[in-house]
């Protein structure tokens, strides 16, 4: 049987290579925080009430963030390394035994099929701890790993302290590691501030323990991308193109079409239904869902939105926190800023913005309109130019307009409004009042012609 596993999850720096106001581990890549991706894989190994975060610069946002999910939490309130941050998350911990997996909050690609193989191997061999590692070409900046005949890990240096023949290793500490937790809580009060930066680093930790009679194993990872520490804003690019093909190839591999996937933004969480076409440059962020057989168009913006199947989104057309039924089209050029639902095979054309809106099945509002805290029954025509007049520069109020209905063009809602069933508005009205079912309502000044006032006028010159 395995044994139990606690996680320490690292996050409590502020990250000074990011140079940023914000926590480093705040930071996003493939539409999530950094520590978000640690946390998920971490619940891979562990139940979310047996990982602990180690929080420290901007603590309540981190635990904000994570709270939802159950994690629990220890403050570092002063960053003095590594090992005093683990040190810090020792209560939290208490009495727990079995083995204690260690993650930094800034190595976000790990997958959890890699912790999972830590895991075993740690809890079949006889080491103390395992440590996981690969070899780099370019290994500035992480620390070295120093083995022994017998392919143990003898010490770790950091690359600061490494000496000219160290920094030539090529095999770097990932920063992920393995213990059995007795001998971690027992020997981490030993680790010392004695090098320049004067901190407490769980690198130590390492001959520590080799001093103390026990072996540190290593387990190599071939996939050097799953280690990549983000330090810097490059790296942080770097991790969000890993994600975003890491995405791209999955959703393939289940049936979805990508042109040019090199040029989508696809976030983590987003579900793609089969034969969905996505066109170059597309972007389907946050909590999306999309259903098979639809279309995303070149350059469109899906946020937080579900479209049912057979949806058509046409190139430039920006979509937040909406709901579209099967085989409704909407755009090109068309803006859905929140809130909306729009009915199966509604139509919404170029220069359309829908805010707060109830686009009814079969509606169509094929160019240049403004709907805002409207309601638009099944198979209502809205013509070019209509605006709903939801605000009356203190309040917002609704229109709510019937299903069969003709909205002439340019018409002008000035809401809260009521307008029938199978009514019809005269083009470029302003209507203000109740229009019942089924009538017109025309809300213009009457046409004058005036026969031959053009060649009155030109005579008098
Ligand atoms: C660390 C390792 C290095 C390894 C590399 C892998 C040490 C001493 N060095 O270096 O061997 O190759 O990661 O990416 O461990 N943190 C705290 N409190 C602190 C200091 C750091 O919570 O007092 C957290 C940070 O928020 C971060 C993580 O620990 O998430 C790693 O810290 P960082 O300063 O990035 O370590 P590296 O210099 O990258
Ligand atoms: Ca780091």
């Amino acid at each position: 049987m395995r044994p139990s596993v606690s996680v320490v999850i690292l996050a409590a720096g502020l990250g000074t290579r990011m140079k940023s106001k914000r926590a480093k581990v705040l930071h996003r890549a493939g539409g999530l925080s950094l520590i978000e991706h640690v946390v998920r894989a971490a619940r891979r190994i562990a139940d979310a009430s047996n990982i602990t975060v180690v929080v420290g610069h901007q603590a309540e946002e981190v635990e904000r963030l994570l709270s939802p999910v159950g994690v629990q939490f220890a403050r570092q309130t002063e960053q003095k390394g590594t090992g005093h941050a683990v040190m810090a998350s020792r209560d939290s911990l208490a009495g727990r035994g079995g083995l204690v997996v260690i993650l930094y909050g800034d190595c976000p690609l790990i997958s959890p099929a890699t912790l999972e193989e830590l895991v075993d191997r740690q809890a079949s061999g006889a080491a103390a701890a395992t440590v996981i590692t690969t070899q780099l070409d370019d290994p500035s900046g992480y620390g070295r790993m120093i083995f022994d005949a017998h392919g143990n890990v003898e010490a770790i240096v950091e690359h600061k302290a490494a000496t000219p023949e160290q920094l030539k290793i090529r095999f770097i500490n990932s920063g992920i590691y393995c213990f059995r937790a007795e001998l971690l809580w027992k020997h981490i009060p030993e680790i010392r501030p004695d090098n320049a930066a004067q901190e407490y680093y769980l690198t130590d930790i390492v001959q520590i323990l080799k001093c103390a009679g026990h072996q540190v194993a290593a387990m190599d990872v071939a996939d050097a991308r799953e280690l990549l520490g983000i330090n810097t804003r490059a790296e942080l690019a770097d991790a969000d193109r890993i994600f975003r093909e890491r995405k791209v190839q999955e959703l393939m591999r289940d049936g979805v079409t990508i042109e040019k996937p090199e040029t989508v933004t696809i976030d983590l969480c987003v579900t793609v239904g089969p034969d969905t076409v996505i066109e170059p440059f597309a972007q389907i962020l946050g909590q999306s869902e999309i259903g098979e057989d639809c279309r995303i168009g070149s350059c469109s913006i899906i946020k937080d939105s579900v479209l049912a199947s057979s949806v058509e989104i046409a190139p430039f057309v920006s979509v937040v926190d909406s709901r579209i039924e099967s085989g409704a089209q909407i755009g090109p050029f068309a803006r859905l800023r929140g809130g909306n639902s729009v009915g199966a095979k509604a139509r919404i054309g170029n220069f359309v913005e829908l805010k707060n809106t109830k686009f009814g099945a079969g509606a169509k509002a094929n160019h240049l309109a403004y709907l805002g805290d409207a309601e638009v029954g099944a198979h209502t025509n809205v013509g070019a130019g209509t605006i709903t007049c939801n605000y009356d520069g203190v309040a917002k109020h609704r229109t709510r307009i019937g299903r069969d209905a003709f909205v002439g063009s340019n018409s002008t809602l000035v809401a809260p409004l009521e307008i029938g069933d199978g009514s019809y508005i005269g083009a470029g009205s302003v209507i203000t009042d109740p229009v019942p079912p089924d009538a017109l309502a025309l809300g213009r000044t009457r046409q004058v012609v005036k026969e031959g006032w053009a060649l009155k006028r030109k005579a008098k010159k």
